[in-house]
């Protein structure tokens, strides 16, 4: 995939279940080299099935990569300020992709008239988060089935578009 071209663009909520497969294979893949086993494991199972997966994304403001013409990521938004999901798939990974996709989203919550977006992110995504100017709040350890894992709460101010 590498040397792909980058598009990004407004997801109109077709095929939802193929963004649950790329988050899945993000988690399985991508994520292990930041969590154990059991921890992919519970993380896994925690997540939604089909049914609960469309409705987590009904409400959501989702811009997708697309790599060449295959589905390459996505960031999902939520009112009224919060980074909900972002993924990258494993084929695609450290191509720019998942910064891409956070700038992306910065420009669509200014659109939206947003003053601040505040995310849980992962221990792989806190670099790409502090690289895109979101600051740390705080370090969480969130259930997870029998597990814990690590994440932290961060926030970015967003200033106001200038006429
Ligand atoms: C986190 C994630 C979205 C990053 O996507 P990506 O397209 O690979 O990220 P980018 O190529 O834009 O990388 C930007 C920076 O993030 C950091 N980063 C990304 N992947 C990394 C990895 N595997 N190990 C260490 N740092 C990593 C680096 O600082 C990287 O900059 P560099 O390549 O110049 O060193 C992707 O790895 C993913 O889906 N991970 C699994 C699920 C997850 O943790 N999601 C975040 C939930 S908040």
């Amino acid at each position: 995939m590498s040397g792909a071209s980058i598009r990004l663009q407004r997801w109109h909520g077709d095929a939802p279940e193929a963004l649950l497969e790329l988050l899945r294979r993000a988690v399985a893949g991508t994520a292990r080299t930041c969590y154990d086993d059991d921890q992919i494991d519970a993380w896994l199972s925690a997540l939604p099935d089909e049914a609960g997966w469309r409705q987590r994304l009904a409400d959501a403001d989702v811009i997708v990569a697309w790599a060449d013409l295959q589905l390459a990521g996505f960031v999902a938004l939520r009112a009224p300020g919060i980074v909900d999901l972002l993924f990258v798939d494993p084929g695609c990974a450290r191509q720019g992709i998942g910064r891409a996709l956070i700038a992306r989203a910065l420009v669509r919550a200014r659109a939206l008239g947003w003053r601040s977006l505040e995310c849980d992110a992962s221990l792989l995504a806190r670099p790409l988060f502090e690289a895109a100017g979101f600051c740390v709040l705080r370090r969480q350890s969130v259930p997870r089935g029998q597990c814990r894992l690590t994440n932290f709460r961060m926030a970015f101010e967003l200033s106001p578009i200038r006429s």
